[in-house]
């Protein structure tokens, strides 16, 4: 019998913030992790140089192929040079992992103007700037896949104005991404988790919180970066060659539920 193909065997991906802001595991790192199972070559990239090089040690002692840049994805040359050192490093880019993303928790009354402008540089802006790079290139070797990470927050109110306006923005671009550049097989989605368990929110959830977030969703269970990679490694793969512009919900069912299901530091 034939050995197994992996599923991303011979493409190359990046994938943005694919280090993790604390202890554990991040979404972008796991997504990575994942990319590089799955026999993709990954381009790991990071504004803090030292975590991106704890996700590529990682990747490494498990005998993938990856290696990392510094890059500041709200600056557009930090973007075209991310680029072309993954056709330098790879000879080709098929999948790009929008993954960069913070939440902030401010009302409009108490935001200020420059936080504003700031947040939807890096949740928003930045996504522009990778793909206006990536997509000449991905369509040079046939087309490729970009995964826009989003939230849940994009479609609900999470006290949280500008990271719902922001994501709320990164589906918009999704799916005008997917209709502009669907004829030059460029496949454009976005993934929208709930309330995942990552360095990002674990520092301010007490253990009632953690528990209360898990009694939000359908399943009753808490959610992993891992849930979210393993939606990156799908949407990446040629499995989901027909989708394009589909916003993947992955939050164990809390958004179908109608009750209020969130306190205040909750949602991300
Ligand atoms: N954790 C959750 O519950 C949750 C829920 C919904 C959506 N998300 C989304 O997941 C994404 C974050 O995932 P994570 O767990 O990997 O976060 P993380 O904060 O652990 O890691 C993000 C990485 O991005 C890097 N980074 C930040 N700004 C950057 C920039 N301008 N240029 C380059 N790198 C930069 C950071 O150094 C960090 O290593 C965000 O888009 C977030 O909105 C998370």
């Amino acid at each position: 019998m034939n050995e197994k193909r992996l599923r991303l065997e011979g493409k190359v991906a990046i994938v943005t913030g694919a280090g993790s802001r604390g202890e554990g595991v991040g979404n972008g790192k796991a997504t990575a992790t994942l990319f590089a199972r799955e026999g993709a070559s990954v381009l790991l990239a990071d504004m803090e140089i030292a975590r991106a090089n704890e996700t590529l040690q990682g990747i490494e002692a498990e005998g993938g192929i990856a290696s990392t840049i510094k890059v500041d994805v709200t600056n557009d040359d930090d973007c075209l040079q991310l680029v072309e050192t993954v056709i330098e490093r790879y000879g080709r880019l098929d999948i790009l992992d929008n993954n960069v993303g913070n939440s902030f928790r401010k009302s409009v009354t108490e935001i200020d103007p420059d936080e504003w402008d700031n947040y939807m540089e890096m949740n928003l802006k930045s996504m522009v700037l990778t793909s206006r790079h990536a997509i000449p290139r991905m369509i040079e070797t046939g087309g490729g896949s970009i995964i826009n990470i989003a939230s849940i927050a994009g479609v609900r109110a999470s006290k949280a104005a500008v990271y719902t306006a922001s994501k709320a923005g990164v589906i918009g671009l999704t799916i005008s991404m997917a209709a502009d550049h669907g004829r030059e097989g460029i496949r454009v989605n976005a993934i929208a988790p709930g309330a995942v368990y990552t360095p990002m929110v674990s520092w301010r959830l007490s253990e009632e919180m953690r528990a209360h977030r898990k009694n939000t969703t359908a399943l009753g269970t808490e959610g992993t970066p891992w849930d979210v990679a393993w939606a990156a490694v799908y949407l990446a793969s040629d499995e989901s060659r027909w989708v394009t512009g589909s916003i993947l919900t992955v939050d164990g069912g809390s958004s179908i539920l109608s009750r209020h299901a969130y306190t205040d530091a909750e949602i991300s």
